[in-house]
């Protein structure tokens, strides 16, 4: 059995960091594991210029002085006036790598999203000449749909004709939850790529109710039957470079998420390496979670490898019940539960 393992180091594809006192309290997580993170922009108000986008980098840095070599890549949210101006800017700052199509409604601050693709197209011929990936929350915002078919719908409506209509766009399709999803990622050339989050590989609907309902459990897509976890498993493990990392951490304060109307988000930069290895390990894959981990992402991305490595040993240890959330607390994915996998010490 193995029972230790050296990667290049790993970069998270699609990361929530908030803003404020509460970053002290998570870039350092992510910054321990990651040397790259792709930091969505739906904070409150949303970053919509690259002038606060950098700001809100260099937030997000002074927050983890300790880790010069951890890098944030910024994203701009999509919105029914973002210009052409400002997407050819984006691109020559260097700091910004991507624009987040949030469909308005879809989720956590997605109110200033996009509620018709179509309307947006000049700019995502823009983003296609510049070669600026469009990242997107692919479900339906739609009454009529049930949750649990949003994304496939998505798909339908929304996705297809978009790889029809543009042709040169790069596509993150982000924290994909079915089989649906994974088979059209397959199908589509190379331009498609798709992130998968530990919390879709390690849990179907079943966890939401297990022991009473819970709202740690609660996330956008919203976790799905156990033959779409398996799907996912499947494209993750297969060595297939379209599917890649991407955690979708998304920190809520304790007293959001055990609410009346809890939030959706799952916390898991606090150990989102290690919950990636147990389910290689389970499939019997570890020898593919360096390429999914640190590879796909960065080639997609058309961004250079990380140089340096992570070791991840066999070793059991306990997931703290809470972690400081500036004047709040976090739960984290795993709260109290044991994992198999520890980052080494460096
Ligand atoms: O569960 C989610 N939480 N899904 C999202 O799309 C957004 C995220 C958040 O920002 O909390
Ligand atoms: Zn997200």
């Amino acid at each position: 059995m193995i029972d230790n393992i050296t990667i290049t180091r790993p970069d998270d594809w699609h990361l929530h960091l908030r803003d404020g006192e509460v970053l002290a309290d998570i870039v350092p997580h992510t910054a321990r594991r990651f040397a790259r993170a792709i930091v969505m922009p739906n904070l409150k108000p949303p970053v919509t210029t690259t002038t606060q986008a950098l700001d809100y980098r260099q937030r997000i840095l002074d927050a983890a002085p300790g880790h010069s070599n951890f890098h944030p890549l910024m994203t701009l949210y999509l919105t029914g006036s973002t210009s052409a101006e400002e997407i050819r800017l984006a691109r020559a700052s260097g700091a910004v790598q991507a624009v987040k199509y949030y469909p308005a409604g879809a989720t956590t601050n997605s109110d200033a999203g996009v509620t018709d693709l179509t309307r947006v197209y000049p700019i995502l011929e823009v983003m296609a000449e510049e070669q600026m990936p469009l990242l997107v929350h692919g479900e339906v915002v739609d009454a009529q749909i049930d949750v649990f078919d949003r994304e496939a719908v998505f798909i339908e409506r929304v996705l297809l004709p978009l790889l029809q209509d543009i042709s040169g766009l790069k596509i993150v399709f982000e924290h994909i939850t079915t089989r649906d999803a994974v088979e059209l990622v397959k199908k589509t050339p190379q331009r498609l790529g798709a992130t998968i989050t530990p919390q879709h590989l390690l849990m179907n609907r079943n966890a939401i109710f297990q022991g009473g309902i819970n709202p740690h459990h609660y996330c956008l897509p919203v976790l799905k039957r156990e033959e779409h976890r398996l799907a996912l498993v499947e494209a993750a493990t297969s060595g297939d470079p379209r599917f890649f990392l991407g955690t979708d951490s998304a920190p809520h304060a304790r007293d959001a998420k055990e609410s009346a109307c809890g939030c959706a988000g799952m916390y898991s930069a606090h150990a989102a390496i290690e919950l990636y290895a147990q389910v290689f390990d389970e499939a019997g894959a570890l020898h593919r979670l360096e390429a999914f981990a640190s590879f796909h992402g960065a080639d997609f991305y058309g961004l250079p490898r990380n140089q340096d490595a992570i070791t991840l040993v066999r070793e059991s240890w306990r997931v703290p019940e809470h972690f400081h959330f500036g004047s709040s607390e976090l739960v984290p994915l795993g709260a109290g539960q044991m994992l198999s996998w520890k980052l080494a010490v460096q």
